[in-house]
């Protein structure tokens, strides 16, 4: 980060939203995209009744990690918008597949993997949501190469992709399945370190795990007050 750069943490999440006008269209028009993005998203997790709130959640876990590694107001206005649409794609992945309760099979894994480009050919369409396509499309892509769809390695994958993965693998963990119990948070932080530096990148595994600390002693402490 370069001296004097303007950062989530000089600005109010309110006016984050707001990118670089200070116009009251420009804020009107983001925070109706954002209200649609969110519309959008409750449709996609009405399907898939076990996945209700995640894209809220992975949005606010993916900008408290953007503001703890200072990235730009613009790059976080990205995330919190990709966040609400990451997973639009699960539109047009069959309920036998999407809802399986066992294991995949290759192929069955082979629809799921699509999600990430349909999600790039619905958003197509809108010339508001140019910027956070790559965000969405490389969620599930691997800090090692290996993951999916483009198998991005390393830097090669946007900063607010590789922010995104980390906050959506987080709440699928500490979530419950219908294939498995929910992680506690110390099992997670476990599995993030784990793989720091294979599935995801280190720097932001580093981050998310100061989040989070500093959230579980705000708790604690909250606790010990009542
Ligand atoms: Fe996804």
């Amino acid at each position: 980060m370069t001296t004097g750069q303007v950062t989530g943490k000089d600005v109010p999440q309110k006016e984050l939203r707001g990118g670089r006008s200070s116009s009251k269209e420009r804020v009107d028009l983001e925070e109706a995209y954002l209200q649609m993005a969110r519309t959008l998203a409750l449709a996609v997790e009405a399907r898939e009744p076990h996945a209700h709130g995640h894209s809220e959640r992975v949005a606010l876990l993916a900008t408290e990690i953007a503001i703890e590694l200072d990235c730009p107001r613009e790059l976080i206005r990205e995330i919190q918008l990709a966040a609400r649409l990451h997973d639009i794609g699960k539109i047009a992945i069959p309920d036998h597949v999407l809802f399986k309760p066992g294991r995949l099979t290759p192929a069955e894994f082979s629809e799921i993997k699509r999600h990430p480009t349909v999600a790039v050919e619905i958003l197509r369409c809108l010339d508001h949501f140019h910027d956070i396509i790559p965000l969405i499309e490389s969620h599930h892509e691997w800090y090692s190469g290996e993951g999916y769809p483009n198998k991005l390695k390393g830097e090669e994958i946007p900063l607010g992709a590789r922010i995104l993965a980390v906050a959506d693998a987080y709440d699928a963990m500490t979530c419950p399945r219908p294939y498995r119990r929910r992680l506690s948070n110390e099992e997670t932080a476990q599995v993030l370190r784990d793989e720091a530096g294979r599935q995801w990148d280190a720097g932001v595994v580093d981050a998310v795990l100061r989040v989070l600390e500093r959230e579980s002693k705000m708790l604690q402490a909250l606790l010990v007050e009542t």
